[in-house]
């Protein structure tokens, strides 16, 4: 547990030593790496901080957070039980889009984030993060159906991912169908876990 915890922070230190996407450093309050549990099994990967997680300094701590939370508590979770991060750990400026180059800068760095973790299912939320795991999948086609997937990672290497794509908490904030959708392909991901 605490070696995970050290190799995080040390991952931390290099994407802020390495001067990883320097314009979004530089209008960012700091970086948002990740929160939870790194020991747990179930990993969630988001697009890129807001305002209250760049604030924060925490991942999905605003209204996502709090539909996240009851995605969570659908399925007798907690955040202590998963582990949550983004794809981009710097807010972009005024909430904006995460461009393809500021997606590609921080993929390495959430490779070995999820190295580090190893868990069991990896669940993405919304099209950006899927994007990397299942580049031709339609997240209207296949939300909540798992699939394994070998992923190229960096320096060559391959890791194979139980990979779990939904739909980004935020689209229940603005539709209300749309909750009900999430909370039920999240409790398949609980299901995945108990198999
Ligand atoms: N949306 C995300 O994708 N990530 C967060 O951390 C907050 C909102």
């Amino acid at each position: 547990m605490h070696n995970k915890h050290a190799k995080l922070q040390s991952l931390a230190d290099e994407i802020i030593s390495q001067n990883v996407c320097p314009e979004l450093a530089q209008s960012a309050t700091q970086l948002v790496m990740g929160d939870g549990n790194p020991d747990a099994s179930i990993v969630l990967i988001g697009e890129a901080p807001g305002k209250n997680e760049d604030e924060q300094g925490l991942p999905f701590v605003g209204a996502s957070g709090r539909f996240l939370d009851e995605m969570l508590a659908a399925a007798g979770l907690v955040r202590n039980d998963i582990y949550i991060t983004n794809i981009v750990k710097y807010r972009p400026p005024n909430n904006r889009d995460p461009s393809p180059s500021e997606k590609q800068a921080f993929w390495p760095y959430l490779a070995r984030q999820l190295e580090i973790i190893d868990p069991t299912v990896i669940v993405t939320l919304g099209r950006h993060s899927m994007e990397f795991f299942l580049p031709k999948a339609k997240i209207g086609q296949v939300h909540g159906h798992a699939v394994r997937k070998r992923v190229a990672f960096h320096d060559g290497k391959e890791h194979e991912w139980l990979i779990m794509p939904l739909y980004h908490p935020a689209a229940a904030l603005y539709n209300g169908s749309m909750r009900q959708t999430l909370i039920d392909d999240f409790l398949g991901v609980t299901q995945l876990i108990d198999k």
